[in-house]
């Protein structure tokens, strides 16, 4: 792929160590993982609840089950690999380039390509603990198998995932803050930016250097210093 805006993207790299990536679902929808506000996303599917409410603390706590058949239905996708846009960031990191990937996406791809610096916004589905006594528990009982993982004291074991109603992480959020206001260049990737608190994290960037790789619009697009309208995966196999 090459365009104007991505030989300068290229450029703005070539020039940087100090680079911050931000990204959502459609850093992996190249990797066969559907995200959720597409034509095609999840939310666009036809399911009893909507997915929001599924995916809510309140609907967990209340019909675990539903829940479950949604969680190893919808959001466990088997035999996922990460796409060159995950491999390409964590080959950034490695140049010393990049500094952190904050992250969206509960799918642990980017540690899967390298990555070390992954702040986790919303979770991992990799993860699994007790809602009841909190001890750790194997995330395959969770995302395989059927009906409700329940922990030895009985409780339900959940994901280590930010449900809807559910704070983010205080560590977290403060070291996201930090990089994002110390980046030289921000580059948001695959998100609609239309959830809170995670897309208003972008608003602590100080430089002139944000860039949008993004298929759709989105409301953030009048503030970007450079758009791409172009798969995630192909931009990055470009720079
Ligand atoms: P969305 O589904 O809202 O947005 C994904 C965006 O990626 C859309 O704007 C697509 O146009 C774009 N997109 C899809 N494939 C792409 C590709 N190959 N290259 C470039 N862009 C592409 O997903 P998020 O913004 O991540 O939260 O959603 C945020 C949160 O909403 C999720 O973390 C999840 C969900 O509810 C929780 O579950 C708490």
């Amino acid at each position: 792929m090459s365009s104007a805006e991505v030989e300068k993207l290229k450029k703005w790299i070539d020039e940087s160590d100090n680079i911050v990536f931000f990204g959502g679902a459609g850093v992996s929808t190249e990797s066969g993982i559907p995200d959720f506000r597409s034509v095609d996303g999840l939310y666009n599917q036809k399911w009893k609840y909507p997915p929001e409410t599924i995916l809510s603390h309140s609907f967990f706590e209340a019909n675990p089950e539903e829940y479950y058949r949604f969680h190893r239905e919808k959001l466990i996708v088997d035999g996922v690999q990460p796409n060159r846009a995950h491999i390409r960031l964590a080959e950034l990191e490695q140049e010393g380039k990049l500094k952190a990937v904050i992250t969206q996406n509960i799918d642990g791809l980017h540690q899967a390509a390298g990555s070390k610096n992954v702040l986790e916004l919303h979770g991992s589905l990799l993860r699994a603990y007790c809602s009841k006594c909190g001890k750790t528990a194997d995330p395959d009982v969770m995302n395989k198998g059927t009906g409700v993982p329940r922990c030895d004291c009985g409780g339900v074991i959940r994901p280590d995932i930010v449900l809807y109603e559910e704070p983010l992480d205080d560590d977290i959020t403060r070291k996201a803050v930090h990089y994002i206001r110390n980046a030289d260049i921000l580059i948001i990737g695959g998100t609609s930016l239309n959830v809170y608190p995670a897309a208003g994290l972008i608003n602590y960037y100080r430089g002139n250097k944000l860039v949008l790789i993004n298929l759709s619009e989105t409301p953030y697009d009048r503030y970007a210093d450079l758009i791409i309208h172009e798969k995630i995966g192909e931009v990055f196999a470009s720079v």
